[in-house]
């Protein structure tokens, strides 16, 4: 068998497939950047099994190379956004994901986003670097606080909840949220409240937090419109995906005080950062990094390797998305 991984991965993944005697192919080359579409083809061409990560479109054309060999794409991430699931299904292609062992990590990068831009974290760190602190004094770099304040839950799958169960537990935040469905246990545990729309839920956030996949209904779910309903202390925090708000205007509204900050981990063209944004203290941009930390991009190697033997040994993918 032979198993075509698009990018370097932690170790442990890598060692479980050649433990079960397959030959493993890794994309050496895109250590510190995706991988470019001739590398999947050729890497894909006779292959078994394709562990991919997020930055890897794999479309219909690419499918179409791995067919008839491959049998699985194990994405390395709990977002799916990047492979054609429609394809998939017309190739007979299982595509799996790595959720759950990230949930915990990514609602922690939640809370550090949205402690760093309330307590002005960055700026205050680039404001002592340059030696900008000359005195003490009651009124520099004034933030907020989260303690007390109400918060707004974009989506509440796994990384939802995590996120509401932190900002009351930790800071007895009151928790509003918007999704599909209405959960009643959760408002129950946590005294949340329901808006089944989101413009209704947005003007009482004091923070809003997205959760959300990418799909065409959340594509630009936060416009110009939505960020014109929020308060204008508010604050956006993005750890979902970039293209689920509508960045250029983000970057209008944070400069024209339309809200006062945001903190966001993806981007809309990512890597591309929208040029207006790095010039605004009111910001915080980290590099789709919430899931990073050791123990979780671990998890998550160990979690889409067994995805693949699952599959290749004839067994269902615990994770299996279509
Ligand atoms: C990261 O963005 C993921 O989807 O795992
Ligand atoms: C993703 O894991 C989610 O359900 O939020």
């Amino acid at each position: 068998m032979k198993i075509f991984v698009t990018r370097p991965i932690p170790e442990v993944g890598i060692k479980m497939l050649q433990a079960k005697g397959y030959e493993v192919l890794i994309n050496e080359k895109a250590e510190n950047r995706s991988a470019t579409k001739d590398e999947m083809m050729v890497g894909i061409k006779g292959a078994d099994a394709i562990l991919s990560v997020l930055t890897d479109k794999i479309d219909a054309e690419i499918m179409e190379v791995g067919l008839p060999t491959v049998k699985i794409i194990a994405n390395y991430a709990v977002g799916f956004d990047n492979i054609d699931l429609e394809a998939a299904k017309q190739s007979n292609l299982m595509v799996t994901n790595t959720p759950g062992v990230l949930t915990n990590t990514v609602a922690e990068h939640t809370f550090a986003l949205m402690l760093s831009i309330a307590h002005r974290i960055s700026e205050a760190d680039r404001f002592s670097r340059a030696d900008k602190y000359k005195a003490w004094g009651p009124s520099l770099l004034l933030g907020t606080d989260l303690s007390g304040k109400t918060l707004g839950v974009v989506g509440l799958g796994r990384i939802g909840t995590r996120v509401a169960l932190h900002a009351v537990r930790g800071f007895e935040m009151k928790i509003l949220y918007t999704d599909p469905k209405a959960n009643p246990e959760f408002e129950k545990e946590f005294g949340a409240q329901y808006f089944e729309r989101i413009d209704d839920m947005l003007p009482h956030c004091d923070f809003v937090s997205i959760h959300v996949p990418l799909l065409d209904s959340t594509h630009h779910l936060i416009n110009e419109e939505k960020l014109k309903m929020m308060k204008k202390t508010a604050y956006l925090i993005n750890t979902s995906r970039g293209q689920i708000v509508d960045e250029k205007y983000l970057a209008e509204a944070l400069k024209n005080g339309v809200i006062r900050g945001a903190a966001i981990d993806v981007f809309e063209f990512e890597p591309e950062i929208t040029p207006e944004l790095k010039n605004l203290d009111n910001v915080i941009l980290t590099p789709h990094i919430a899931s990073a930390t050791e123990e979780t991009r671990n998890k998550m190697a160990e979690m889409a390797a067994q995805n693949i033997i699952e599959a290749l040994e004839g067994r269902t993918p615990p994770n299996l998305i279509s």
